[in-house]
């Protein structure tokens, strides 16, 4: 990356829902271009992800994102931070796939024929002209999957989060949405329960119970993180079951 990277600061975050801490006291600060999240299901990455992108308003601490307080600084933040949510029906709001790639560009002030263009440009990128007019509700889960990734990128937020992004994703499209990815001059913050997703990452946080265990070089703590999944996968007690 020659572009220097936007910071992300996370300062003493807790959340809490429902009376349930969800995330307590995670901090970190971050300069790399590529960074992991990584944790077991029910660990706290979506609930993260969200607060990251100011989502949701942390019940104590802070996110900054490039200096904007993401989750006060709603206007600012729109071109800090993108996410992709884990589960694209809930992030999918228009019925054809035009609209919803224009939406997003349209809330950061472009002008309608400003806007269209800038939607054509991307799907052609993807090789996804054809999809201009299509019915999301016609889509695939992955390609509705995908819809939403360009419908981010199209926005070119400084700081992309990614959570589970490969999750319904056949391999080719995988693999050429990592080149994509690989090629992108956002910071990534990549969220998954899968170590070989973050190969070739910078750094890698380890979320366990709302709680960062580790924080270090991706091949140290997918290391680790392997070896305590593998060791409790061998366990009997279902009881472990997802947390
Ligand atoms: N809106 C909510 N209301 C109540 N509990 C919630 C809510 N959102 C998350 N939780 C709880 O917070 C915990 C963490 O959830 P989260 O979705 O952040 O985990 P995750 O690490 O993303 O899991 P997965 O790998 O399954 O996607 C879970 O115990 C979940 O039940
Ligand atoms: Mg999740």
């Amino acid at each position: 990356m020659t572009n220097p990277t936007a910071q992300i600061e996370v300062d003493a975050l807790d959340c809490v829902i429902e009376h349930k801490p969800i995330l307590s006291g995670v901090s970190f600060r971050t300069d790399e271009a590529r960074l992991g999240v990584i944790g077991r299901n029910g660990s706290g990455k979506s609930t993260l992800a969200r607060l990251m992108a100011g989502l949701i308003t942390p019940s104590a601490g802070s996110v900054r994102v490039a200096g904007v307080d993401v989750a006060r600084d709603r206007k600012a933040a729109l071109g800090a931070v993108g996410i992709l949510f884990q589960n694209p029906d809930h992030q999918i709001i228009f019925p054809t796939v035009a609209e919803e790639l224009a939406f997003g560009l349209r809330q950061q002030g472009r002008a309608k024929d400003v806007a269209d263009a800038e939607v054509r440009t991307t799907l052609d990128g993807f090789g996804k002209a054809h999809w201009y007019d299509a019915s999301i509700q016609t889509l695939s889960q992955g390609q509705r999957q995908l819809v939403c990734l360009m419908a981010i990128l199209a926005m070119r937020p400084q700081v992309l989060i990614l959570d589970e992004p490969f999750a319904g994703l056949d391999i080719p499209t995988r693999m050429q949405l990592s080149r994509y990815l690989g090629r992108s001059q956002a910071v990534l913050v990549h969220v998954t329960h899968d170590p070989q997703d973050l190969a070739g990452y910078d750094r890698v946080l380890w979320l366990d119970q709302g709680q960062l265990r580790h924080d270090g070089p991706a091949a140290d703590v997918l290391e680790r993180f392997t070896q305590e999944m593998t060791r409790i996968g061998g366990g009997d007690d279902i009881s472990d079951l997802a947390g």
